[in-house]
């Protein structure tokens, strides 16, 4: 799907579906309700006026523009946020649940430097102006296993020139996946990028010194508590 396609898959609010049918929906999932319980943190149905209004002033003061996507229950986006205060966090997620959860926990730390958007990461330009990005962080991403499904996968070469107009020099990619054969793609397509070198490079994360300053996810740790899972990080600099 092309960039204009996606935006056309952008749900429509549903608030302004007839009550009736909004009260029905939101017994089955209440989390159709409750991602509107944090209008500074979370922007449920991001409009150009919203985006403009809760995201750029964070943009414009930070020293560091850090993007996460596929934020999941924010765990991660949160304890960098919190360790980072002068730099600004969004992060891309599309399911109600993990909005809402890692909402809470942006409120719950008292966070003024992070938004989260539901909303496709492939977007992320409608965010960012030319080279104002400096971190890209994606951890676990769906991997889409099977090989006709692949062309789903969030990284491409397309996605990885896409991107450089966003990055600032010296721009960083951070990337984590328990899915080797994913690992192997996304690695094979830096490698053969000329825009793009690889930096830190670990196939085994939880078994290498880089794991003291790893920031485990909520899929991670129940990666870990299920055992027998082999993580790969990497990180690249364009
Ligand atoms: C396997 S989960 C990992 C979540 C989190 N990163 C973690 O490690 O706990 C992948 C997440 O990416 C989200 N996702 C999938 N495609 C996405 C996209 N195009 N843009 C934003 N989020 C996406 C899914 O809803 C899901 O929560």
């Amino acid at each position: 799907m092309n960039l204009e396609q996606l935006k056309k898959f952008r749900i429509r609010d549903h608030r302004e579906l007839p009550e009736q049918v909004y009260e029905r929906m939101t017994r089955t999932n209440p989390y159709l309700k409750q991602v509107h319980d944090y209008p500074d943190l979370l922007l449920p149905h991001p409009t150009l006026d919203q985006i403009q209004q809760h995201w750029e002033p964070l943009r414009e003061r930070a020293e560091r523009v850090h993007v996460e996507i596929g934020c999941g229950s924010g765990g991660y986006l949160q304890a960098w946020a919190s360790q980072h205060p002068q730099d600004a966090f969004l992060g891309f997620e599309l399911r109600f649940k993990r909005l809402t959860l890692a909402a809470r926990k942006l409120a719950q730390a008292q966070l003024i430097n992070a938004l989260l958007v539901k909303d496709r990461g492939e977007l992320l330009g409608e965010y960012l102006t030319e080279k104002s990005l400096d971190i890209l962080h994606v951890n676990f991403p769906d991997p889409w296993p099977k090989k006709a499904h692949r062309k789903h996968r969030l990284f491409s070469s397309e996605f990885l020139d896409r991107l450089l107009i966003f990055f600032r020099e010296g721009g960083e990619i951070r990337f984590k996946t328990d899915h080797q054969e994913y690992f192997q793609m996304v690695l094979e397509l830096l490698q053969n990028h000329p825009n793009y070198k690889i930096g830190t490079l670990t196939e085994d994360l939880w078994n290498s010194p880089l794991n003291e300053e790893n920031i485990p996810t909520e899929f991670e740790r129940l990666f870990k508590s299920k055992g027998n899972f082999q993580v790969g990080f990497l990180t690249a600099h364009c």
